[in-house]
């Protein structure tokens, strides 16, 4: 009752952001993101009668605050497989956690994989995305290759709230993100309570949601069309409408710093100057900007070169999660 599983993480494109039932993660709006190879999560799962309760131990150190509550997921993976057992987890990631660089997509992820593999459950990847969901929501976008979409869906039991494919990573090889470090450190304000906070109180929040739809589309097509100028500059209005939401919470919810600015300023500088470049940030200060392959290597340099920029990590569409044999124990 031992499995391993990989998944890396996603950058959403165009951002989930709210939630209408926070029991099962369901969605205000739909999102699509990009999986990421650049940045990857591992984890092995194995549950065992030896076990007296469940045990997490992420990058070397035990998890002391269930924030996310992995233990209730490790339950309802329980629930549905009929077993008892508990569990020893072990996880390693290949880049900051908790900073809004999605570490908890690509760690829900792997663990929803193994541990429906170690529980001998078999679902099909519809399902798994449906219950790696309910772990965390961007998590079931990690589930698929390449551009993943995540339906909002309609029902109230969340049965048509997955996430597909919509292109495989060979679609479209030369697209690019850039996740440019400003900060290591774990952001003041989660995803989870930020949403929350501004669904209860930011009176915006009704714009975010009716133009979401038109940036879903635009995005949907420009992958499939690869028009690039497209999808870079829906991303890049769709992220600044959600700060938008985020900034008009009470109380205000800020993740920008001065070098989140500074690369904002640089980008917008230097698409004008011809070197096409979009941004997008998700609930925390470091920055992620979209380029085509021709333009990797002096966009690196010149991010590098800015005051506060701690190293830039280049992903490009990457695999969705699967299962490994080479467990962490
Ligand atoms: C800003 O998926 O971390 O990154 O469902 O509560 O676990 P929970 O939230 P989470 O929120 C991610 C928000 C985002 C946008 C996105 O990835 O779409």
């Amino acid at each position: 009752m031992k499995a391993t599983a990989e998944a890396n993480a996603n950058i959403a494109l165009i951002k989930y952001w709210g939630k209408r039932n926070s029991s099962l993660i369901l969605p205000c709006n739909g999102s699509i993101s990009m999986t990421c190879d650049g940045m990857h999560t591992k984890t092995t799962v194995e549950f065992s009668e030896k076990y007296a309760h469940d045990t997490i131990i992420i990058n070397d150190e035990e998890l002391k605050k269930d924030e996310k509550d992995i233990l209730g997921h490790m339950e309802r993976v329980r629930k549905l497989a009929g077993i008892k057992e508990h569990a020893r987890i072990v996880s390693e990631s290949n880049f900051p956690v908790a900073a809004g660089l999605a570490s908890s997509a690509s760690g829900f992820a792997a663990l929803t994989l193994a541990a429906v593999k170690a529980a001998g459950l078999s679902l099909d990847e519809r399902e798994l995305t449906i219950l790696t969901r309910q772990g965390s929501g961007s998590a079931s976008r990690s589930i698929c290759e390449g551009f993943a979409e995540w339906h909002r869906g309609q029902k109230v039991d969340g049965t048509d709230s997955f996430a597909e494919s919509i292109a495989r990573k060979g679609h479209w090889p030369e697209f690019r993100m850039l996740a440019t470090i400003v900060q290591e450190s774990k952001k003041k304000v989660s995803s989870r309570a930020g949403m929350k906070q501004t669904v209860d109180t930011c009176p915006f929040y009704k714009g975010w949601l009716d133009s979401v739809d038109a940036d879903l589309q635009a995005v949907r097509e420009g992958i499939l069309e690869k028009d690039f100028s497209k999808v870079g500059s829906t991303a890049e209005q769709n992220a600044l409408k959600m700060h938008a939401t985020m900034m008009t919470t009470k109380p205000a919810i800020i993740y920008w710093i001065p070098a989140t600015l500074e690369i904002m300023h640089s980008v917008m500088q230097w698409r004008e100057e011809g070197l096409e470049a979009y941004f997008t940030m998700d609930a925390g200060p470091n920055v992620k900007v979209l380029c085509l392959e021709r333009d990797e290597k002096e966009l690196t340099k010149r991010l590098s070169s800015l005051d506060g920029v701690i190293k830039t990590i280049s992903c490009r569409p990457g695999d969705g999660a699967s299962l490994s044999d080479k467990h962490l124990f």
